[in-house]
Order: C-alpha cells, then sequence, then structure tokens
C-alpha cells in the first residue's frame, strides 16, 4: 500500500556558517517531556526507552508517539489525589482503542461526547456504565447508541433535550442523567475555551434560576433519574480558584432544591480543564492542592447548607494524555527573510490546529544529531499548508544550523491534536505510536490516500 507520502529525503539545503570553537553541551531541559525521557547524547532523545528518530525513520513523519507509562502514571496520580472521587477520562482529548483499555485498566471511567467516541469505547471493551454522555447537541444517533449500550449517566445540557431524553428513553425506562449548570465562572486558557459563563453555548445558567426551572422539569420525568449537577468551566486552568467558586455555586443550588423539592443529590461534577504546562517554565494546576482545596470547599459547603456531601467526579482529559505525546516532524525547508527565519515541517495544521486556534506555543527541539555549535536563534515553525495561520511554534530557540532533513520533536502534543486533525490539503492523517519499555508499537496507522478516497464516490 502506498503511503501519502514516503518519509521525505529533501535535497541538501544552503551551508551553514563557519562554526564558533566547541561549547560545552547545555543539560538539556526535559521538564515538558514525559518522565521516561532520556538523552544518553546531545540529539539521541529517547522516549519510553526507544529514540524517537528510530520512530521517525521506522514510520516515517508526520508521526505522533505516545509514552504508555506516562499516560498510565497520570490515571495513578488522578486516582491517588482523588480517592473518594471519581475520575472519567475525557476521550475528547484524545480516543483510539488502546487508550481506552488503558484508562479501563487503570480504573477511571470516560467522559464521551458522541455516539463516535462511545461506540469505540464500548467495542473496545470499556464498562458503558462508567461512561457518561456529554454534548450540548446530541443527536438521536448519540442518544440512541447511549441507550442502547446502557451508558452510565447522560449529562443534559438544554431544556429541549428533556422531553426528547425521556421520549427515547420511554414510559418503562430508566436513565441516570445529571444536570450541566453554569456557574457564571470565567476561567480557561483562551476564551474559546472558556465555558463557565452565560454568555457561551453549554449548560443552563444558575443565575436566573434557568438551571433550577430545568430542573424541576426533570424531575417531572419519571424515567430520568437525576444523580446530580455538572459544570465544566474551561480548559487550561492553572489555578485552584475558579473551581471553589463553583463548588459553592453548585452546592448554594443543591441547598435551594433540597428546600423546593425536597431533593439530595448524590454526585457533584466539576468536569476538568486541569492545566498543564507546554513549555519549560510554564504554570500546570497543582492537582494535589486542587484535591485538598475541593473537598474542603465541598465538606464547609454542604455543612453550611445542611446537606450530606456528594461524590465527587473529575473529568480531566489533556492532564492525563497531554504530556505523553510527541510529535516528530521532518524538515522541509528553512527560509531567512529580512523579518524571520522559517522552519517547514512535513506536517502542521491539519495535526495541530491549537495555534492557528488559540495561539499556543511550543518548545520543539532538535533530534537525531548533534546540533552544531553556533549560537542557537529564533526561529519560526511552520507547517506545510496553505495558510499564513499555519505556524506550529512561533519564536522559538532552535541550532541555527538547522536544515532540511532535520528531525523536529513537539513535546505535549498528546491532546487536542490527533482528536482534532483533518483532512485539510489530503495530507492525510499522521500515525501513532506506542512506546514503552524500549518497544515502539503501531497503535493508528498513517491516513492513506486510499483511505481518503475511499469516502470520494461520485464522479
Ligand atoms: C464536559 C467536559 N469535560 C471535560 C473536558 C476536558 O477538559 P480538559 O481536556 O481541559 O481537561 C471538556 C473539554 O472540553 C469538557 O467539555
Amino acid at each position: 500500500m502506498t503511503t501519502l507520502h514516503e518519509p521525505t529525503t529533501p535535497a541538501a539545503g544552503p551551508a551553514p556558517a563557519a562554526a564558533p570553537a566547541t561549547v560545552p553541551t547545555p543539560t538539556p531541559d526535559l521538564t515538558v517531556w514525559p518522565a521516561t525521557t532520556t538523552e544518553p547524547r546531545p540529539g539521541d532523545l529517547r522516549v519510553g526507552g526507544v529514540p524517537l528518530a528510530e520512530v521517525a525513520d521506522r514510520f516515517g513523519t508526520p508521526a505522533y508517539v505516545l509514552d504508555e507509562a506516562e499516560v498510565r502514571h497520570r490515571c495513578r496520580t488522578y486516582r491517588d489525589a482523588f480517592p473518594d472521587a471519581d475520575v472519567l477520562y475525557a476521550a475528547k482529548a484524545f480516543l483510539c482503542r488502546a487508550m481506552a483499555r488503558w484508562v479501563d485498566e487503570e480504573g477511571l471511567g470516560l467522559d464521551v461526547c458522541s455516539a463516535g467516541e462511545l461506540e469505540l469505547a464500548v467495542t473496545t471493551g470499556f464498562p458503558p456504565e462508567r461512561i457518561v454522555l456529554h454534548g450540548n447537541a446530541k443527536s438521536p444517533r448519540d442518544l440512541d447508541t447511549a441507550l442502547r449500550l446502557g451508558v452510565g449517566r447522560i449529562v443534559i445540557d438544554s431544556p429541549a433535550e428533556i422531553a426528547r431524553l425521556a421520549a427515547a428513553v420511554g414510559p418503562d425506562g430508566h436513565q441516570k442523567v445529571m444536570v450541566r449548570v453554569v456557574p457564571g465562572v470565567s476561567a480557561g486558557g483562551h476564551e474559546k475555551i472558556r465555558t463557565g459563563t452565560d454568555d457561551q453555548k453549554f449548560g443552563l445558567p444558575i443565575a436566573d434560576g434557568y438551571a433550577q426551572h430545568a430542573i424541576a422539569r426533570i424531575l417531572d420525568q419519571p424515567q430520568l433519574h437525576l444523580t446530580g449537577l455538572h459544570c465544566h468551566l474551561g480548559s487550561q486552568i492553572t489555578s485552584v480558584k475558579p473551581y471553589l467558586v463553583a463548588v459553592r455555586r453548585l452546592v448554594g443550588l443543591m441547598s435551594r432544591l433540597y428546600e423546593q423539592h425536597g431533593l439530595v443529590l448524590p454526585e457533584l461534577d466539576l468536569g476538568g480543564g486541569h492545566g498543564i504546562a507546554y513549555r519549560p517554565g510554564e504554570e500546570a494546576l497543582d492537582l494535589t492542592a486542587l484535591a485538598r482545596r475541593v473537598r474542603a470547599e465541598l465538606t464547609e459547603a454542604c455543612a453550611a447548607a445542611g446537606l450530606p456531601v456528594p461524590r465527587l467526579i473529575i473529568e480531566p482529559g489533556r492532564a492525563v494524555v497531554g504530556p505523553a505525546g510527541i510529535a516528530l516532524y521532518r524538515v522541509l525547508a528553512v527560509k531567512h527573510t529580512p523579518e524571520k527565519v522559517f522552519v517547514a515541517v512535513d506536517g502542521g495544521m491539519s495535526d495541530n490546529p491549537r495555534p492557528a486556534l488559540y495561539g499556543v506555543r511550543y518548545a520543539p527541539r532538535l533530534i537525531g544529531r548533534r546540533p552544531g555549535t553556533a549560537e542557537p536563534a529564533r526561529m519560526t515553525v511552520v507547517g506545510r499548508h496553505c495558510e499564513a495561520g499555519d505556524v506550529l511554534a512561533a519564536d522559538v530557540e532552535l541550532p541555527a544550523d538547522i536544515r532540511p532533513g532535520d528531525l523536529l520533536a513537539v513535546p505535549v502534543a498528546g491532546a487536542y491534536h490527533l482528536s482534532m486533525a483533518s483532512a485539510y490539503n489530503l495530507v492525510g492523517r499522521p500515525p501513532l505510536i506506542a512506546v514503552r519499555d524500549g518497544l515502539a508499537r503501531l497503535l493508528v496507522r498513517r491516513e492513506s490516500l486510499a483511505d481518503l478516497r475511499s469516502r470520494d464516490v461520485g464522479l
């Protein structure tokens, strides 16, 4: 089978300038790389005991690498930090069959938001009762699939969904549901990923009694069993404070529901959004502090309201898989302009749309050879797509002698990359390779032209 493009072997670029006298190689800053990362020699970066350059040679580029041990370690870190809570992995960050199996084996639940994510998980053996279905606009297929497979919880996001869902469950049926509410808290790394304020599409605002009204309607539907409230404030949140405010506001609503309906809800879902560092020195959310302070806030607020403490549920996505992923690219061209040096690689916004969407920054590294002795220079790593916005890493420091044929590795590429990948320019989505204990194995193969053509049925 021909892949869409063979591993690139580009023509030699312009000769780099003569290098000054040798300087000691600085200790590599691997703080945002998976814990298994080593660099026995400059440029010889290894993850899970596997040289990344070997992965690029064997599977071609662009390619993604996923460190299984890092994913499992992060699942365990969550379970240890939140021993008396349900931790659900947010599949939207990235999902494939292996990921579903690892998360299942590590005892987490799963947050899905489509029939596709749900079916992939369940057909991989993930217990449906440990799955929660989200979505602000669930399709009839999403609901039918959820009911057919027996999903654990369905999170109601709008009033219109109440009657639809009740009808789909049927008068003799029974489905556990939660309600997504909006606590009016602004938090998140970018306005496009802030979902805790009333001016965005998700959930039912608490503020004007909107949520309370919808909940009253749910209580009128005997086939819908309301187990709790849900909120998701946004993504890439690095402070604990917004979660504490959300806890107070959700418990406040739970207290009013108790007064009005005598209702005691056993669950409170605080969503995900836990921020990670994409570059050395950046802040990440302190999970231990989050666990300790949320538990204290919840206990205090419930005591004040005279309510039993509900079971906490959280839904991290990015913080479980983000740091475990690495993107590998081959340099295709280096362009020196009066303004900038552009390093163009064989991937881009079709595998990583985040820079174009949110302006996020990454810290790519040259791998596969020892960098020259010339002082590093500031460069902009760009993709191969037909968009000026197709920038992967603006204004980063890279070896001055970088040239076509070189390999670049970008850490913290596990979340919202492949899951948001597209068929733009028909370059095909990259493969995903798992690494562990010195072994590399293919999890998801490269998308081929035949794959793309298989849908192109009309002439
Ligand atoms: C309902 C819900 N839960 C969890 C998440 C996961 O967020 P993150 O990957 O930032 O942890 C999202 C992300 O959009 C979400 O919408």
